[in-house]
């Protein structure tokens, strides 16, 4: 039997060699690297991430923190769509639509396995604006109705249904959540407080892109659905970074964009649609009446490049050898390391409720009291090569630490060691 150090020292040959770590490789390599541990083990052994790291062809000259917009993909799944896009081109008619089009079944079974559902309950999007535009769009609201949602919802699923508003009639209600929340009641019972009797539709979050903070949503869809009302849920900061089902949610529609933590192509999405609600959502692009009850129907988008999306069984075959299990102990660990060097200042705090691990997941929201966030983000660039994003939304005000599975704990140190210097005064940030 291959022994874990033997297997790395091949990889790193093979590596060398310019042969890719690719997922079919790291498939066949991590059993053996685990070798039966807990992910929690896992999480801090460092020959083991980087495997994964070199896996990603990413600029090694920036620590980048801020994989919450849109993250990298491995490298099997660029080259993946290089080989599509190339094949498309010499025969184009035949070869998209005839060989790699009927390939995204491949694609739609994969997502339904991680999404915990079947095939016909899962469309296959560009990205998370177009799944759940499609679902804000294409339900059928009357001038009146009321939809209720959050001021921590992403800003362009707010604009749609503003514009649905001011088209149609209806009435949105955005209800404020604390920082951090407290409880899961807290927020079900502001969104129920909010509910009357022409609401139809609770529109929440699954993973808050500005906090981290990890939604109730089971809870607050078994509200919803105790009142006969629908439930959108924004998946965009969950799917593959934490457990997603459509079942366990509990949820009617659930859209999401590939790009972010499936490490899948950019320009990927996934909707998922409970099978006795296809026929409520009308597509944003039209189909026939025969696909009324069809989740394909949301795919008739005409002429697209095919290899795009079939790259995304190339990023789920990855996300599988990793396991998410071990990626969720990993973005622990990795947020552990820097919160373990600052969290004794009375400076620093979190949006959420650190020391519950279900609370958050891969984005966590720090504050530094008396340093705004725009300046803190320049400065960890311009001092540190420290790519991270500032936040000022809402009551959300802070720097948005964003690692990837490709990060390693020696960056995090470095990026706890700048926060440091920070709080304790020994570096000073200037204000711009
Ligand atoms: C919570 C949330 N929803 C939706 C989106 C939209 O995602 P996309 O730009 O991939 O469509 C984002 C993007 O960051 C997001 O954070």
């Amino acid at each position: 039997m291959i022994s874990r150090r033997n297997a790395l020292r091949s990889m790193a040959v093979a590596t060398a060699g310019l042969v890719h770590v690719n997922a079919r490789s790291l498939a066949a390599w991590i059993p053996q690297a685990v070798d039966g541990k807990a992910a929690s083990a896992v999480a801090t052994d460092e020959d083991f991430w980087a495997s994964i790291r070199l896996a990603y062809d990413v600029e090694r000259t920036v620590v980048n923190l801020n994989n919450g917009g849109v993250a990298p993909a491995p490298r099997s799944v660029i080259e993946s769509q290089r080989r599509g896009i190339e094949f498309t081109n010499e025969l184009p008619a035949r070869n998209l639509w005839q060989t790699l089009e009927p390939r995204a079944e491949t694609v739609r079974a994969g997502l339904a396995r991680i999404m915990g559902t079947v095939p016909d309950e899962i469309a296959i999007m560009r990205n998370a604006s177009e799944a759940l535009q499609t679902v804000q769009l294409g339900l059928t609201l009357r001038s009146g109705d009321e939809v209720v949602t959050t001021e921590h919802d992403y800003p362009r699923m707010i604009t749609t249904w503003q514009q649905r508003a001011r088209r149609d009639g209806i009435v949105l209600k955005q209800v404020p959540v604390p920082i951090p929340l407290r409880s899961d009641s807290e927020i079900v019972d502001a969104l129920e407080r909010a509910i009357t009797s022409r609401t139809r539709v609770v529109h929440i979050s699954h993973v808050v892109f500005i906090t981290g903070q990890v939604m109730p949503v089971a809870a607050i869809a078994a509200m919803a659905r105790r009142k006969g009302i629908d439930c959108i849920v924004d998946g965009a900061h969950s799917f593959a970074q934490i457990p997603c089902s459509l079942e366990g949610l509990g949820c009617d529609f659930f859209g999401t964009s590939l790009h972010k933590w499936l490490s899948a192509p950019i320009g990927t999405g996934m909707l998922a649609v409970r099978k006795d609600r296809i026929k409520d959502v009308w597509p944003l692009m039209a189909a026939p009446d025969t696909m009324d009850a069809d989740i394909r129907k949301f795919e008739e988008i005409g002429t697209h490049p095919a290899a795009i999306h079939n790259a995304v069984a190339d990023a789920i075959a990855f996300h599988e050898a990793i396991g998410l299990e071990r990626k969720r102990a990993r973005f622990r660990h990795l947020h552990s390391t820097w919160y373990n060097m600052v969290r004794s200042s009375s400076r620093i705090s979190l949006a959420t409720r650190f020391d519950d691990p279900s609370q958050q997941g891969a984005l966590v929201l720090l504050t530094v009291d008396g340093v705004k966030p725009a300046d803190l983000s320049a400065w960890l660039l311009d001092k540190h090569r420290i790519f991270t994003v500032a936040i000022e939304i809402a009551n959300a005000s802070g720097l948005r630490v964003a690692p990837n599975v490709y990060t390693s704990t020696a960056e995090m140190e470095r990026f706890g060691a700048a926060i440091a210097d920070v709080v304790s005064g020994k570096a000073s940030v200037p204000s711009r």
